[in-house]
């Protein structure tokens, strides 16, 4: 990833939200800084190395895998509601696996595609994104932007634009930031548009904590706490003494990903003596998992419509679109 002017907007955003975090003003807040990068081959900083390792190696982390299935079998039934020349607008398309094995496949289902964007905060995935795609689309418009997308200030103009946002990454925006963030994506594109986006719709305790409970997504979540010593607390912080255990709330729908300190310490954080005991716990970010009416009530508030949606072959994974 390169060091850009978003990138150092991220940094500031990480301060402040590592304070609050630690003083117990918020919580559940740490959700965009999960995928961190190594800046070289000692950092222990690897979110994002550790998320593939969980999509690749954990039996049991379904959603990755289902989601590229139903883009692979049911991908038409999707852009059949679209229909010919639509412009697609992605939101962290990531990784070129989840390029070939996710947006392709369901971009080679659009009638008469027009064009694709990809808004990325790592330009290395958008370099890999634009290859990717333009590969299998040679003579359409592709284009990749590297920003922050939740701090865009416009965007092109397209004839028929869709924003794409898959991997369920909008259920894991704080419950009160979606409606926000929504009414912020639907007046930065500005005219009428499709929206496309998937999310985790599964009410059942028992495969959710078989796909998080499991030691490769606690290394992943357990690294977060190397990001916050690397870019905000350094000496003194000890980053290693915490396990993760899941907790799923039915009511609220919320997966929260907790870490409980396995040992006291204390650490100065801009001013303030931060004191952890052990045994105390801290709500790093959750994982919702709305169901479909659930997730439609909260996209209609913001004026967006539901058009349709779809299920991939397990009824846990759901791609909808609305119109906006
Ligand atoms: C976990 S990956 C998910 C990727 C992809 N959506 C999928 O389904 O596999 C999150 C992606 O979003 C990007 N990303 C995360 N937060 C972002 C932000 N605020 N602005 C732009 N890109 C962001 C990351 O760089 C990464 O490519």
């Amino acid at each position: 990833m390169k060091n850009t002017t978003e990138d150092k907007k991220v940094i500031n955003k990480l301060q402040k939200d590592t304070q609050e975090f630690f003083l117990g003003k918020i919580n559940g807040n740490l959700w965009p800084y999960v995928y961190g990068a190594p800046q070289d081959d000692s950092d222990p900083v690897r979110g994002g190395i550790l998320y593939n390792k969980v999509l690749e190696w954990e039996q049991d982390y379904y959603l990755y895998k289902y989601e590229a299935e139903l883009f692979q079998t049911k991908g038409h039934l999707l852009t059949s509601l679209i229909g010919s020349n639509a412009t697609f607008i992605e939101l962290g398309p990531g990784s070129e696996q989840s390029v070939r094995l996710k947006t392709l496949p369901l971009l080679k289902t659009c009638p008469d595609l027009s064009g694709y964007l990809g808004i990325d905060i790592s330009q290395s995935f958008l370099d890999k994104v634009i290859e990717v795609i333009h590969s299998a689309f040679p003579s359409i418009f592709i284009d990749g932007i590297q920003a922050d997308f939740t701090q865009l200030k416009d965007l092109p103009e397209f004839g028929k634009p869709v924003v794409f946002f898959k991997g369920s990454t909008i259920a894991n925006l704080k419950r009160d930031e979606v409606p926000v963030f929504i009414s912020y994506i639907k007046k930065l594109v500005g005219k009428k548009h499709y929206l496309l986006v998937v999310h985790d719709a599964n009410q059942d305790e028992i495969s959710l904590m078989k796909a998080y409970d499991n030691s490769r997504v606690a290394v992943f979540i357990k690294n977060i706490m190397y990001r916050l010593y690397r870019d905000v607390i350094g000496e003194g912080m000890e980053p290693e003494p915490f396990r993760y255990k899941p907790e799923w709330e039915p009511e609220t729908h919320e997966l929260k990903h907790v870490l409980t300190a396995t040992k006291s310490q204390q650490f100065e954080l801009h001013g303030h003596t931060i004191e952890i005991e052990e045994g105390q716990k801290f709500h790093t970010f959750s994982s919702f998992k709305y169901p479909i009416e659930v997730f439609q009530n909260m996209l209609s508030l913001t004026g967006y419509k539901p058009i349709d949606f779809v299920l991939d072959n397990s009824g846990r994974i759901a791609a909808h679109i609305f119109a906006g």
